[in-house]
């Protein structure tokens, strides 16, 4: 069986669901949906994970380069220092995204955390017998926890590339549309304030648009929600920081009905926005051309 065969089956497997639950409450207690918006990304948009985690992983593949040469090994030293203070905070941010991920993602999540909790335990060791000058000890700890962090590195990497954690689940819906004009009906039909279902595609394939209508004015949006495929016509329509926005009934991720940019989590993307013209008292929308 292949590593991802393996790690397919992992996240199938309701092995460690008992400690997910309880976990989920403990990081959504510690961490309040401020701080967890903050570690999300959802001010950068951009999911803030994946920018962290190159801290400490470069600083301890640099300390591994630099171990090699034996009078460069205390500058490998401060290096692995480095690694092990940036990586609380990436840390932080991998369990604020984990708390609000599917299930599956969140069981390989169980084992991402547990591997980088053992690498920078092995890490920590290192540091504590490089300075007791116990230097073959320090080598062969430092090695450890690189040989643990690029695994459990490859693990988070299955969690964003093969289940989808913190990608755009919008995008795919947007590249299914044409950037031909589509017919969303009479701007009277529209309920005022209230998201609302509409249905573009092409070749057969249905993509759920969600509408909102405000005085003469319609926002439209790739009805599916970019943090989890959420049903926004669903959602709400909420004043979130000052702003208009589009309310996830999943998660609560709120876009600014201006822009499409969140302006709460757990989304870190923004969603995708349509253009939109009135032609005779009817609301036509096209995807944005980078689609295509
Ligand atoms: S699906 Fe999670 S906030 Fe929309």
């Amino acid at each position: 069986m292949s590593l991802l065969a393996f790690l397919d089956r992992l996240a199938d497997a309701p092995t460690v669901d008992k400690v997910i639950e309880p976990g989920r409450r403990a990081v959504q207690a510690v961490l309040p949906r401020p701080v967890r918006d903050l570690l999300h990304g959802t001010w950068l948009g951009h999911p803030l994970h994946p920018v962290m985690m190159h801290v400490p992983v470069g600083a301890w593949m640099s300390a591994g380069v630099l171990d090699l040469v034996p009078p460069l090994r205390p500058a490998g030293t401060v290096l692995i220092g480095a690694g092990v203070a940036a990586a609380v905070p990436t840390a932080l941010s991998g369990a604020a995204d984990w708390s609000e991920q599917d299930i599956g993602v969140q069981r390989l999540g169980v084992l991402h955390a547990a591997a980088n909790t053992v690498a920078l335990g092995l890490y920590a060791g290192a540091l504590v017998a490089r300075a007791k000058g116990r230097g073959t000890l320090g080598l062969v700890l430092s090695y450890a926890g690189l040989g643990m962090a690029t695994g459990s590195a490859a693990i988070g990497g299955h969690m964003s590339y093969a289940q989808s954690s913190g990608v755009s689940h919008a995008t795919a819906a947007a590249q299914a549309l044409t950037t031909d004009w589509i017919d969303l009906g009479p701007l009277d039909d529209l309920p005022e304030g209230r998201p609302a279902l509409r249905t573009g595609g092409s070749d057969g394939v249905a993509v759920p648009l969600t509408a909102v209508r405000r005085g003469a004015k319609v926002d439209v949006f790739i009805g599916r929600c970019t943090h989890l495929s959420g049903p926004l016509h669903e959602g709400t329509v909420e004043q979130i920081r000052g702003a208009s926005c589009l309310v996830c009934p999943l998660h609560g991720s709120a876009f600014d009905l201006d822009t499409g940019e969140p302006r709460r989590g757990p989304a870190a993307n923004a969603q995708e926005k349509l253009e939109v013209r009135m032609d005779a008292g009817r609301v036509l929308a096209r995807v944005q051309g980078r689609h295509r």
